[in-house]
């Protein structure tokens, strides 16, 4: 199992990378609408940060935890799901407003970068938490338990 949060510190760093763009681009200039960036980053998301990352938390690392007397519904694993969900939101309202901000428009070009923003935000801390806090509990937890 101490192989699995190797991995998934790793893929955090990955992520970073990622949020260190959006954060770049987020700050302009806003014209032309970078629509072929926010494309990409909705594939990076949909493909590696939320598909195989978070989807490798919830399925493999929080259920062991949880298996290893971690309260489910209650404490870290309920901020970490919380968080996973407002992050699926902030994606959501990107892909939402993306072809009124390639067409143009400058209200949903701004609720694109709004959201990009809070992405960044949000998930800058959510893996802050994961690497000080949930990670090192996991190791201490599951530490013998069978490698994944
Ligand atoms: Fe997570
Ligand atoms: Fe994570």
């Amino acid at each position: 199992m101490s192989q699995l949060v190797d991995a998934l510190y790793a893929d955090h760093r990955r992520i970073e990378a990622k949020l260190d763009e959006v954060d770049r681009v987020a700050r302009g200039p806003w014209s032309p609408f970078p629509t072929a960036f926010f494309e990409e980053m909705i594939s990076f998301v949909k493909d590696f940060a939320d598909g195989e990352h978070h989807h490798r938390e919830e399925t493999i690392l929080f259920p062991a935890l949880v298996q290893a007397g971690v309260p489910v519904e209650h404490g870290p694993i309920a901020v970490m799901l919380h968080e996973h969900d407002l992050g699926r939101d902030c994606m959501r309202r990107i892909r939402e407003n993306l072809d009124a901000a390639k067409g143009g428009d400058e209200a949903a070009a701004a609720a694109v970068f709004t959201a990009a923003t809070e992405y960044t935000e949000l998930l800058r801390a959510h893996i802050w938490k994961e690497d000080n806090v949930l990670f090192p509990l996991a190791n201490r937890l599951l530490t013998g338990a069978v490698a994944a």
